[in-house]
């Protein structure tokens, strides 16, 4: 089936420990678009020791996660936004999961990454290989920038003001070539 045409945006996320998530409904809520949240049977809060160990070893070796239900199908959006959490420099297991089931119905991503410390795009690469096409944009937030208020909302408008102008999802709008960070 071919990717919806009508402009509608789908947040997925990943998030652990509520940054991720965070961001992910700034997003939407400026966006106006849904939002779905990833759950992995694999790690359901709240996490001991060993089970963060075992978060960091699956991501190293991009062990897929175990999803929860999928609300939303991708198919009926024109562009789906995917947020991870980065772990060991890798993107997280639930997001891996969910790139390699949906890859086919992805024609139109964008991505966003927070980490402690760790440019986004490092992250990224894997995330487009599974896909076998570039993301649409990308932005990243690490632990400073999440604190400051500021960076945060001002990154988000960004973001979304650029996804908004990307020719095609929100009709009769041209491309700006708006420079993410
Ligand atoms: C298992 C694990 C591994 C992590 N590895 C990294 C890392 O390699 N680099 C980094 O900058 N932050 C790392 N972090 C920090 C998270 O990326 C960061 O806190 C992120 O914002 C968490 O998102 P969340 O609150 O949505 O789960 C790691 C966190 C966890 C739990």
């Amino acid at each position: 089936m071919a990717a919806d045409a009508s402009g509608k945006m789908l947040v997925v996320y990943y998030s652990l420990t509520g940054n991720t998530a965070g961001v992910a409904r700034d997003i939407a809520g400026l966006a106006r678009a849904d939002i779905e949240v990833l759950r992995d049977f694999d790690r359901e809060p709240p996490l001991g020791a060993l089970a963060y160990i075992k978060a960091a070893l699956d991501a190293l070796r991009g062990r897929p996660g175990k999803l929860g239900s999928i609300a939303c199908d991708p198919r009926n959006y024109a562009l789906v936004v995917i947020g991870t959490p980065v772990w060991v420099g890798r993107m997280s297991p639930a997001v891996r999961a969910y790139l390699e089931r949906y890859r086919d119905y992805l024609p139109h991503v964008a991505f966003f990454v927070t980490s402690g410390d760790t440019d986004a795009s490092k992250v990224v690469g894997p995330m487009e290989a599974i896909l076998r096409h570039k993301a649409e944009a990308l932005t990243g937030f690490n632990a400073k920038e999440l604190a400051d208020p500021r960076v945060r909302s001002d990154r988000i408008a960004t973001f979304v003001q650029a996804l908004r102008q990307r020719e095609g999802f929100f009709p009769g709008v041209t491309r700006t070539g708006a420079v993410l960070s």
